[in-house]
């Protein structure tokens, strides 16, 4: 039994979230190369290469030049499991970027310090937030201008709402940052070597001594270095209990190209961030450390190949352990069945597991049977998590068969591509199903669902791209939603549960048209429970 709890308590599981460029790819290797899962930079790196490297199965995607593939990697580092959930961002930004951030129990907020808050950080964050939980910060490329650290500080609170608290300082910016003051240790941490293959050296020493201003160069920059840190100590203290309910967000300032801080980041994260989490189900709270296995879907590789109908279910194991050849019980299809074929991403190898643990995430063979939000317990044990919510859409799309004969198809390809979650519909008030609205969080889900209806459903898509980019819900109205008074930029929508909702051009449509219509009460969406 003590291994089980042990095995539980040194598993870690986060996702890395940042805007597209900030540095995630980096972060995340110079992780793999800390913990010895990879003996030099440059395996992972290079999106082009890494692709390849992360994804075997994939082959087909590469060749349409898209990839749906988000995954998940296991390495080792001091005595910790850690599970790295990847978020695609750039053009693979889709409902599953959200999504997997169902199954992290932290997140790991990369900004680019001379950028600071970017959009898909503020989209990535709010998901999170709304989860409360723990949200890590490193402030990247301080090997390169960056914004003033104090500044980058005020930034984060005011345009996130959330505190926080300076894990360490830099040590300088641009070409003469030379490492970070650890506070918790109060020493001064100097790098060397700027190659980024390997670990960085580091040499430790205290904030006073004058051998300081030597390694500085300047009496002045030591000065204005012991300054900050003593502003700093008037500033707020450390609350581990706020950082475990997301209030306050430990910050630490680094260069993954570099390596420099990036080393103490993770030892300093891996100590702060929790063990897998409880999580809610209908019969109330599951502890992670209960010895029957739990698990719920959060993502499915939609099978890409028609002749096999191989499709990935991504299950976030949230208590107990899993064995491969134990007998389990699939909720929602009331049925007791084994996993076949349940693999993890070690490090860039895919491998089959014979045992995991709660925090683990093993990707299953789905003959078509789980859908996104299932759970799957031990027999005997039945509950169910709550389901895995959609989110605002911020894309949308006309769509039509362009044969008209196809309508049959149509209607069955849309209906059973939006259960699964790939996309969802919309309708325009009183109209057929001959059309719909596809509204999706990133457009390589239209790329998808195109492809998908083509060669699984037959139906060629005439597909029209609309202007909106902002949904809300009607929460009440002082006339007839067909009396509404929209412009061009809002058109009224529903939702397959009969729901009314706006869309949008633009936050300022948004804006106009509660001003046009007294009244009208909206209501925005992040998610909405699936
Ligand atoms: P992403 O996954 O968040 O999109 O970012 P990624 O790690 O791919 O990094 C984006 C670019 O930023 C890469 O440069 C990378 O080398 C660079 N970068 C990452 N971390 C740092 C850092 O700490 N300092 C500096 N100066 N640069 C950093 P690229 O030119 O797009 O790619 P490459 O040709 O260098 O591979």
């Amino acid at each position: 039994m003590s291994t089980l709890i042990e095995e539980i308590n040194r598993r870690r599981t986060f996702a890395i979230i940042s805007h597209p460029d900030a540095g995630k790819t980096t972060l995340t290797e110079k992780f793999l190369l800390y913990g010895g899962a990879i003996a030099q930079a440059g395996v992972v790196k290079g999106k082009k290469n890494s692709r390849a490297a992360t994804s075997d199965w994939m082959e087909i995607e590469k060749q349409r030049g898209i990839s749906v593939t988000s995954s998940v990697m296991q390495f080792q580092y001091g005595g910790f499991c850690i599970n790295i959930l990847d978020t695609p961002g750039h053009q693979d930004f889709s409902e599953d970027t959200y999504r997997t951030l169902m199954a992290a129990d932290s997140a790991v907020m990369v900004i680019d310090g001379a950028k600071g808050v970017e959009p898909q950080t503020r989209k990535l964050f709010k998901v999170c937030a709304m989860r409360h939980i723990p949200i890590f910060t490193f402030v990247n490329k301080m090997d390169r201008e960056a914004k003033d650290p104090f500044d980058l500080l005020d930034e984060l609170e005011r345009e996130l709402g959330i505190e926080t608290y300076a894990m360490n300082w830099p040590i300088g910016s641009g070409k003469d940052f030379q490492g970070v003051y650890d506070r918790e240790n109060s020493q001064l941490l100097f790098f060397s070597g700027v190659s980024g293959k390997n670990r960085a050296e580091k040499q430790a020493i205290d904030l006073y001594d004058p051998q300081v201003a030597q390694l500085l160069d300047s009496e002045s920059k030591h000065q204005q270095l012991i300054e900050d840190v003593e502003l700093l100590s008037a500033g707020r203290e450390m609350d581990l209990e706020e950082v475990r309910r997301g209030n306050l967000s430990p910050v630490f300032f680094g260069s993954a190209l570099t390596n420099f801080g990036v080393e103490p980041f993770l030892e300093a994260f891996l100590k702060l961030t929790p063990p897998p989490l409880s999580r809610v189900a209908d019969c109330g709270t599951v502890d992670a450390f209960s010895p029957d296995f739990s698990a719920f879907v959060f993502k499915i590789q939609a099978n890409m190949n028609k002749a096999h109908r191989d499709r990935l279910a991504f299950m976030r194991i949230c208590s107990g352990k899993f064995q491969r050849d134990a007998e389990y019980y699939h909720m929602q299809g009331g049925k007791k069945m084994r996993l076949s074929q349940p693999q993890q991403l070690m490090a860039a190898e895919r491998e089959i597991v014979e045992e995991a643990y709660a925090g683990d995430v093993i990707g299953v063979f789905d003959p078509g049977i789980f859908a996104i939000g299932d759970t799957v317990t031990v027999p005997g044990k039945k509950f169910l998590y709550s389901g895995i919510p959609t989110f605002a859409p911020e894309h949308f799309c006309r769509v039509s068969a362009k044969d008209s004969m196809k309508r049959k198809q149509f209607v069955k390809g849309t209906e059973q591509i939006a259960q699964e979650g790939a996309i969802q519909i919309f309708k325009v008030p009183n109209s057929g199903m001959e059309e719909v609205i596809v509204g999706v969080v990133g457009t390589l889900q239209l790329d998808v669902f195109q492809y998908r209806m083509k060669n699984e459903y037959g139906v060629d898509l005439r597909m029209e791209m609309l202007p909106y980019e902002e949904i809300r819900l009607i929460e009440s109205a002082a006339c007839e939603l067909s009396d509404l008074n929209l412009g061009s930029d809002a058109e009224l929508l529903e939702d397959y549960r009969g729901r009314s909702l706006l869309v949008f051009s633009s936050y300022w449509a948004i804006d106009f048209t509660v001003r046009r219509n007294p009244g009208l009460v909206l209501q925005e969406i992040v998610v909405s429970e699936g």
